[in-house]
């Protein structure tokens, strides 16, 4: 890759510098058609882990796999050119140590190019962005709610309900930006908790369901184009696509079975060879 296509990307330093400044905007891309409508439109694509609920309609994210995450990151990669692209670490991939870690990180960059990687960092996970960060990848932090914690939580649960548990997201965040990560997704947490983790973090924070306090936003991009018949209540739908694509196959199938389709416009008029 030549220098110059390299430097049409944004950076880990553009991404960082947006603290306090322009809201910076995410959005979920798991395919290559997606990606290259996204990329022009937003400052980073974010190859979620979420990838296993919304494309292959597993039940959480638990059961995402290395190889899938490699795969639409791959996807994802060839479709943009612009955005800051990062992939998240699946479940299992880098809890068990820090040279496990390393390992998958180092592979997701490999295989995919992709900028950076994301893990949901409990306040243990500090020492892994710090190892990470140390040997050349950018991490980004995911506080608050953490998906991939949904068993030990019994469900995907709003976070910062009592001190206490105010506390330990506080300390999470604390952590992970004191170990270098250079933004983190804040998850499923009430305005004042998400702001004052955005005056305390060096880092820029990126909300999802944490309000406007946030220095950018994240969607899962299914969601806020309408593709499932029910959201969480922080997303804003701004399209309906299952209807719209229920709408064109209902026309389809109709045109089908009445043999409109395919018509004189879509058969191929081929002469006779000679
Ligand atoms: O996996 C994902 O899509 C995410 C976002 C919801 C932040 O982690």
């Amino acid at each position: 890759m030549s220098a110059q296509t390299q430097s049409a990307r944004k950076t880990v330093r553009d991404i960082a510098a947006a603290k306090g400044g322009a809201p910076l905007v995410c959005l979920t891309a798991y395919t290559a058609p997606m990606a290259a409508l996204l990329d022009e439109r937003c400052d980073v694509l974010l190859v979620g882990d979420s990838v296993g609920m919304v494309v292959h309609g597993l039940p959480t994210t638990v059961g995402v796999t290395l190889e899938m995450m490699i795969l639409h990151g791959q996807a994802v990669m060839r479709a943009s050119k612009r955005a800051f692209v990062v992939v998240d670490m699946p479940f299992g991939s880098y809890e068990a140590s820090l040279d496990q870690a390393f390992m998958n990180a180092a592979r997701i960059m490999k295989e995919t190019g992709c900028q950076a990687v994301k893990i949901e960092s409990g306040e243990y996970a500090a020492a892994t962005v710090r190892h990470l960060v140390d040997r050349g990848i950018p991490v980004m932090a995911h506080v608050g709610l953490r998906p991939q914690a949904t068993n030990v939580d019994g469900g995907f649960k709003a976070k910062g309900r009592t001190d206490a548990e105010r506390n330990r997201v506080i300390a999470e965040a604390k952590a992970a930006d004191e170990a270098g990560c250079f933004a983190m997704v804040i998850e499923g947490v009430a305005e004042d908790l998400a702001a004052q983790i955005s005056r305390q973090v060096r880092c820029p924070t990126v909300g999802i369901g944490a309000s406007a306090a946030c220095d950018g936003q994240i969607l899962v991009t299914d969601d806020m184009l309408g593709m499932f018949d029910w959201t969480p209540r922080f997303v804003r739908r701004y399209a309906d696509l299952r209807q719209t694509i229920a709408a064109a196959v209902d026309g389809y199938a109709s045109d089908v079975r009445a043999r409109a389709f395919p018509g004189e416009k879509e058969t191929y008029l081929l002469k006779k060879a000679p």
